[in-house]
């Protein structure tokens, strides 16, 4: 199957980044220009509206709804507060995802141009990105791209004679996965420890340094301005199944050439493994974890569903990011569960109990199990652990994401998982302290 390059367009082998002078060339910054001289900012709200853009950050959100909760001040310009922000999430810390990564090495501009055209849309003078600690290369190069832009007249005072003013600034994250979650973001970047905050209110109502604020991933903004040079039709007519646009799928794992292709979103799975090379050694597929650590499993029964939000949902699974990390026959699920479990533990803020003391329990469990010293009881107990540490539980999502893997695994390898507890195993797991080594 081929690509549909839309986003990745520009992006070449090896990553060698497009600069100014090639990406204008190649009608880059037009989509800003038109933004500029045609579109009042509501209305480009609308145009993302209309195409039905959704957040690839993972959760699905739709991006035009998410803009139309901003405050509007042309009407009423003496309550604009002294600044309104747009954040660019590009903390990509997701297992098995680095989509992001692509598009801020190969095409910086791009990224660049839509945060411009994003926040002329929501009424933002002032736009971070708020980039992963160790993606020093993505930080060289959208720094020389802001610069260029800057140089151009794309960004600064009254842009290109239109009034509007715009800076844009890049922060490193000092590097927990929990700085991905928006509003623990929001804190990092006033300099706090990164904890989530209740919500609502959200960041429109009450985000950075308690201002209007909007927070959209990477690849999401990157389709804005494509949306308004080609318009929503064609952006709809662009999907495979129920959503609209490409997504950039991943693929690691046992698959015989891994990497990332941008595809139709709504592609069949099947489809996409076979564009990656199908499974290793040819070997079958045993589970897959569609789009990060915290999507629930999905196995060779699924091949056929439509990876989109509402093909991978009605799976019983999430689209997440969309990279997909791929196991064949030969791996033994509990040592899958138990790597994961391991990293969100780690990951953990540790400001709730449930998700600080029972990751590391669930973690235990399993780790138990992998070597054989698993007890009676211990696939109830994980399963209760889903119970107690799913949605509504925890002050976040960071545990109830941990849990779709395990409910998951419990679900589809039940038996394999049960075999691993030794018959002469007698003690209940129930009575085992959690923090004990
Ligand atoms: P969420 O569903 O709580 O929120 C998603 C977005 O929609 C947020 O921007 C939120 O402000 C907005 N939103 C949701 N309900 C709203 C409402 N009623 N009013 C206004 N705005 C609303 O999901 P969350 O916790 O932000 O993200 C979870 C996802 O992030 C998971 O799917 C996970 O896979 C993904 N993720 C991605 C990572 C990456 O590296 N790309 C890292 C970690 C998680």
């Amino acid at each position: 199957m081929d690509e549909t390059r839309v986003l990745t367009r520009n992006i070449r082998e090896g990553r060698e980044p497009v600069w100014r002078a090639e990406y204008e060339a190649a009608g880059g910054w037009e989509a800003f220009k038109k933004t500029l001289a045609e579109l009042k900012p509501t209305e480009v709200g609308e145009l993302v509206k209309e195409a039905g853009l959704r957040g690839r950050g993972g959760a699905g959100f739709p991006t035009g709804m998410k803009w139309s909760f901003m405050p509007r001040f042309e009407e009423r310009p003496e309550e604009r507060p002294a600044h309104v922000y747009l954040v660019i999430n590009a903390d990509e810390m997701e297992p098995g995802t680095f989509k992001d990564r692509l598009l801020m090495e190969g095409d910086p501009h791009q990224l660049i141009e839509a945060m411009a055209i994003s926040s002329y849309a929501i009424g933002a003078d002032i736009a971070y990105v708020f980039l992963r600690g160790e993606y020093v290369e993505c930080q060289r190069r959208l720094q020389k791209a802001i610069d260029e832009a800057t140089e151009a007249g794309y960004l600064g005072n009254d842009i290109l004679g239109s009034g509007y003013n715009l800076k844009i600034y890049l922060h490193m994250s000092a590097g927990r996965y929990i700085c991905g979650e928006e509003s623990a973001l929001l804190s990092a970047l006033e300099g706090r420890r990164a904890v989530p905050r209740h919500k609502p209110p959200f960041p429109a109502a009450s985000g950075l340094f308690g201002q209007p604020t909007t927070v959209n991933n990477v690849e999401t903004i990157c389709n804005v301005p494509h949306i308004v040079s080609n318009g929503a039709d064609w952006y709809k007519q662009l999907g495979a199944h129920k959503d609209g646009g490409t997504k950039l799928f991943g693929a690691s794992g046992h698959v015989n050439r891994p990497g990332l292709a941008e595809m139709p979103l709504g592609t069949r799975m099947g489809d996409l493994l076979e564009h990656f090379g199908g499974i290793r050694e040819g070997r079958r597929l045993k589970a897959l974890l569609p789009g990060g650590g915290s999507t629930p499993l999905l196995t060779a029964d699924h091949l056929d569903t439509p990876m989109d939000y509402e093909g991978v949902g009605a799976a019983g699974s999430r689209l997440g990011t969309g990279t997909m990390v791929v196991m064949d026959e030969t791996t033994p699920i509990v040592g899958v569960l138990k790597n994961l479990e391991h990293f969100y533990a780690q990951e953990s803020c540790g400001w709730c109990t449930p998700c600080r003391d029972g990751l590391p329990w669930v973690e235990r469990i399993l780790t138990n199990l992998e070597a054989g010293k698993g007890h009676p009881g211990d696939i109830e107990l994980l399963e209760l652990h889903t119970k107690l540490l799913g949605p509504g539980k925890t002050f976040c999502a960071h545990a109830p994401g941990a849990m779709g893997p395990l409910e998951s695994g419990l679900k589809y390898f039940r038996d394999e998982l049960a075999a691993l507890i030794p018959d002469d195993s007698d003690t209940l797991s129930l009575t085992e302290p959690a923090n004990t080594a």
